[in-house]
């Protein structure tokens, strides 16, 4: 165990040198079922290498010490008995076993999640996650909310080019591809947030095409999927309101949603929940008052070639803009 440890902090350091985060999610950290079959898979295959290498040393070692007494015995044939066992036998039994393996763990990834729980319909868009629920009339984007220790049905579907989703503490990746419906379940047993990544090159901004699985209490989840059945947050104090209006008068309509106004796009992510979002564009920035603002006024200097064009917003208007979006929670 100890061993073990030693290898995945030699590894955490070799993933700094890399470049990774040093909270970036980890399939080597698994929060759920999904994820734990494979990390199991991952130690197998790394010990598996770790004992053929060691052997292979060893062998080449044991050549170049004895090697003047291998030619005398070439002679009497054993090193081809050898060279058969160790060279074709031992391979095969070895992969055979991990395919087997491999094949075990496919088949209880791909099993059907069964009736219970709820089902999530994810659309993966250059370069942002439309997240519906089945039965729920509203959206919500780059964040999915899920029950702990329940198996959640994911029916993934692409707008435009190939992604694929990926929650590495979760479950292992599965692609989108226009014009199919593709399926998977996520289960997390214990409480938290889980971050996944598009793991498929789609264009310019594949690296921001990030989300968030929030895992928490069913009871928590219950309110917040019945919050996304419901009106947004009406605007509370004089500034929202102006925002709103400002919201609903300009561009911001045409393309975008507000549950209850009539704002009713559906070119760009639904904007209900906006103020409560990890992000803004699906991993580019934070999301606080001053990143919304630049993001308002030019979204191209933020997220470089996505959908949404700069915006004439008059200098007066952005705070009760700003104002207006961070409200709806
Ligand atoms: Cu979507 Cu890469």
């Amino acid at each position: 165990m100890r061993g073990a440890r030693v290898v995945a902090a030699g590894l955490g350091a070799l993933s700094v040198l890399a470049g990774c985060p040093a909270d970036a999610p980890s399939a080597l950290d698994p929060a759920g079922a999904g994820a734990h079959r494979i990390e199991g898979l991952w130690w197998l295959l790394f010990w598996v290498s770790v004992v053929v290498f060691l052997e292979v040393a060893a062998l080449l070692a044991w050549a170049l010490v004895f090697r003047r007494g291998e030619r005398t015995r070439i002679r009497h044939g054993q090193p081809l008995r050898f060279v058969t066992i160790a060279g074709a036998g031992l391979p095969f039994v070895i992969l055979v076993a991990v395919y087997g393996v491999g094949l075990r763990d496919l088949a209880a990834l791909s099993a059907d999640p069964g009736p219970d729980g709820p089902t999530v319909e994810v659309t993966g868009h250059k370069w942002w996650w439309e997240v519906r629920y089945e039965g729920v009339s509203g959206a919500t984007a780059n964040e999915i909310h899920i029950p702990v220790g329940e198996r959640v049905r994911v029916r993934l579907r692409a707008a435009d080019v190939l992604h694929s989703f990926w929650v590495p503490q979760l479950m292992p990746k599965t692609d989108l591809i226009a014009g199919e419906m593709r399926e998977t379940w996520l289960l997390a047993n214990r409480a938290g947030s889980y971050r996944g990544q598009c793991a498929e090159y789609c264009g310019l901004q594949h690296a921001h095409m990030a989300l968030m699985v929030i895992a928490e209490p069913r009871r928590d989840f219950d309110a917040w999927v019945a919050r996304l059945g419901a009106p947004a947050r009406a605007p509370q104090s004089e500034a929202e309101r102006r925002g709103q209006q400002a919201f609903l008068q300009g561009t911001c309509a045409a393309c975008h949603a507000v549950r209850g106004t009539s704002a009713q796009g559906r070119v760009g992510p639904d904007l209900s929940d906006m103020g409560a979002r990890w992000s803004i564009g699906a991993g580019a920035v934070p999301n606080d008052a001053g990143h919304l603002g630049g993001w308002i006024a030019n979204p191209q200097t933020v997220k470089p070639g996505n959908a949404m064009p700069p915006q004439p917003v008059d200098a007066a208007q952005l705070p009760d803009l700003i104002a207006y979006l961070r409200s709806l929670k």
